[in-house]
């Protein structure tokens, strides 16, 4: 089981320490929400900051493009020094091929799909992907509330591969998560609920908690 903070809703003024405090909390990953304003109604950041994060912690830095014409950008996350790099099914016209682009560039290929894309667009790919991202809000924003129907998506999805990596990001919080580990979920990506809350660290803790 992993816990992956999404940064999207981090203190941004003092953002090392708030990835130090969930580091401290048992953090197994960090999530880091990329999105250009155009596959998604937000901008957040790009591979220059990446850069920056990757000097201050150890833990893997797990990459979830929200952009168009990934293919143009994977290699620059890459060089920025993350461990995973997922495009949305939904952002490119050759998924087979930016999936193998991703590995040749030395990196963990996922893909994710958005909440109404049906799990059929991936199947092809499912053996050659090493991580599923099930969005489980309408990507874009964190503080969103989980779309119920998501967690049928992830059970249809662990029934078909036991042994893959499947992750979920958007509105999962202590009394959603142990809906989606029911549900098959193994990577918890998770941002407002630790961010937002008093005691990064602590709250991390609580999380971690709930896996055991
Ligand atoms: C896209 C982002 C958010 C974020 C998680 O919207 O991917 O889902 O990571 O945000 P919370 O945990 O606040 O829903
Ligand atoms: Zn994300």
């Amino acid at each position: 089981m992993i816990i992956a903070p999404s940064v999207l809703n981090a203190n941004f003024l003092n953002l090392e320490a708030d990835i130090k405090a969930t580091e401290k909390g048992g953090a197994n990953w960090i999530h880091l929400d990329i999105m250009d304003g155009n596959f998604v109604p937000n901008i957040s950041f790009g591979p220059g900051i990446v850069q920056q994060i990757r000097k201050c912690t150890k833990l893997p830095l797990d990459c979830h493009l929200m952009i168009e014409n990934p293919e143009l950008h994977v290699e620059a996350f890459a060089k920025a020094g993350v461990q995973y790099i997922t495009v949305h099914a939904e952002a490119t016209k050759h998924l087979d091929r930016l999936l193998h682009q991703i590995k040749e560039l030395g990196c963990k290929a996922g893909v994710s799909i958005n909440p109404a894309t049906p799990l059929e667009s991936i199947t092809e790919v499912l053996d050659l992907a090493d991580l599923v991202l099930i969005m489980s809000v309408n990507p874009g924003f964190g503080g969103q509330s989980l779309i119920p129907y998501c967690l049928d998506k992830v059970s249809r999805l662990r029934a078909m591969k036991p042994d893959l990596q499947i992750e979920i990001d958007g509105g999962i919080n202590l009394k959603t998560m142990p809906q989606a580990k029911a549900a098959g979920v193994n990577v918890f990506v998770i941002g407002s609920a630790i961010f937002g809350a008093e005691d990064v660290e602590a709250e991390t803790k609580e999380f971690g908690k709930l896996l055991l």
